[in-house]
């Protein structure tokens, strides 16, 4: 038999009702923000991600690179930022009026699998093209926040700010400077990023309980006044909006684009819900004009496994008729239907018995009795399942019935 690929996984049951759930609840929320929906290739030029000036271990050790037919360099995009870019440069997207971008789409990165960790997997993100605005930049932390809240996902918002290219810069040597001498007591891969990645160092799991790594310069010491002044800002906001934040300053992201703001959204399980950033030069260096964006992505599965279903969509009513009322009872459940309420026929020809035993296996909130009676008097009979209440209504007050019943039930 074969199999599917390792690290990938198959969607489907339950999970995939959460999926389309969870896909349908972010895409109302962006609605209200004003966000076009942008879709651009799975592959790209490989020039497109391995930049020289991207030395990110994502970019550099795990993409999915390969030549097709006419000896083309070409890469399964392993994020969806650099694509999301191209394609608004590409289609002059920056002049339109509304620069907020959103997308859904797989992304493939050769890691080692794991819980929350595939090859391919599914991120949701957004690209917002403007210069640094505290305002614009705050706004893009509360719509992941939003996401999260409305989806009763408990996570917790680190932030940090990485400066500006030259106060980077200037921290970069001090810490390059700092962790050399401490060179022998680091990793294998901090050893190297101490040549080509320095600011990674600071996210290392191995090296990170180390007493000297609690001691290494802190990029807050060498933010200048207007840098503070705009994190001030949206600190000040956060707290305005009650969103629950840490500011950590070893949060440096995986990616060599940011500046600036860096986020991300940490699930209970402590593993990155959603991560972003700002970046400031990355339009401008793949051709595009002078301005600056910010964004963030959600991994879907990662959102899926801390996602618990409150079913609003449920079966609400399950209709069991005789084989001689079928007309009636499809006319009644398309009533129901119309009124976005998820409810069931039993089409088939089996006793009502039956029909009913295998009904309850569904756990409908209302089951509705139809026979001679009921459409000779153009009535129905409701049973609500938990209450075991039954009773007999006319057919026309049927969704007056059930919408009270519902509003009386918000969580239901
Ligand atoms: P990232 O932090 O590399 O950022 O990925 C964003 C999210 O994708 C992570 O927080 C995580 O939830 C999910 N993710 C990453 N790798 C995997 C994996 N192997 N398996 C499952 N989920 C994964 C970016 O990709 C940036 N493009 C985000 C961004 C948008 N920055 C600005 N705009």
């Amino acid at each position: 038999m074969i199999k599917r690929p390792k690290g990938t996984y198959d969607l489907f049951g339950e999970d995939s009702k959460k999926w389309q759930y969870m896909e349908s609840v972010i895409k109302k929320i962006l609605k209200t923000y004003d966000f076009n929906y942008l879709r651009t290739p799975t592959f790209e030029e490989t020039n497109l991600f391995k930049r020289d000036d991207e030395k990110s271990e994502m970019v550099t050790k795990q993409t999915y690179d390969f030549e097709d037919k006419s000896g083309r360099k070409i890469t399964l995009r392993p994020e969806n930022t650099a694509g999301a870019i191209r394609a608004i440069i590409e289609n002059k997207l920056y002049l339109e009026k509304n620069k907020n971008f959103y997308y859904i789409g797989s992304n493939f990165r050769y890691e080692r699998p794991q819980k929350g960790r595939f090859r391919e997997f599914f991120q949701f993100g957004i690209e917002v093209i403007n210069d640094r605005d505290y305002l614009v930049d705050f706004n893009v932390l509360l719509i992941a926040s939003k996401i999260l809240k409305t989806l009763k996902i408990k996570s917790t918002l680190l932030i940090n700010n990485i400066g500006s290219e030259s106060e980077r810069a200037k921290y970069n040597k001090e810490l390059s400077k700092y962790f050399t001498k401490y060179q022998e007591k680091l990793c294998p891969d901090c050893k190297e990023r101490l040549s080509n990645n320095t600011l990674r160092i600071l996210d290392c799991k191995v090296c990170s309980s180390n007493q000297f790594f609690k001691k290494a310069p802190k990029i807050s010491d060498f933010l200048g006044k207007d840098s503070k002044e705009y994190l001030n800002k949206i600190e000040r906001l956060l707290k305005e909006y009650k969103i629950n934040y840490k500011y950590d300053t070893n949060l440096v992201r995986g990616l060599d684009y940011y500046s600036d703001l860096v986020f991300e959204f940490i699930s209970s399980e402590n593993q990155a819900l959603c991560g972003g950033g700002r970046y400031n030069n990355l339009i401008k260096d793949l051709g595009g004009p002078d301005v600056g964006g910010i964004g963030f992505a959600f991994g879907l599965e990662r959102l899926l496994n801390s996602f618990t279903f409150n079913d609003n969509d449920k079966l609400r009513c399950f209709i069991i008729s005789d084989t001689l009322q079928k007309d009636y009872s499809y006319r009644v459940l398309n009533k129901i239907r119309d009124s976005n309420f998820y409810s069931k026929l039993d089409y088939s020809d089996r006793n009502f018995g039956k029909k009913l035993k295998s009904s309850l296996k569904e756990e409908p909130d209302f089951l509705i009795f139809i026979k001679d009676e009921e459409e000779k008097n153009k009535t129905v009979t409701i049973k609500n399942t938990k209450t075991q209440k039954q009773e007999t209504i006319k057919e026309k007050d049927l969704i007056d019935y059930l919408n009270k019943f519902y509003k009386g039930n918000e969580n239901a």
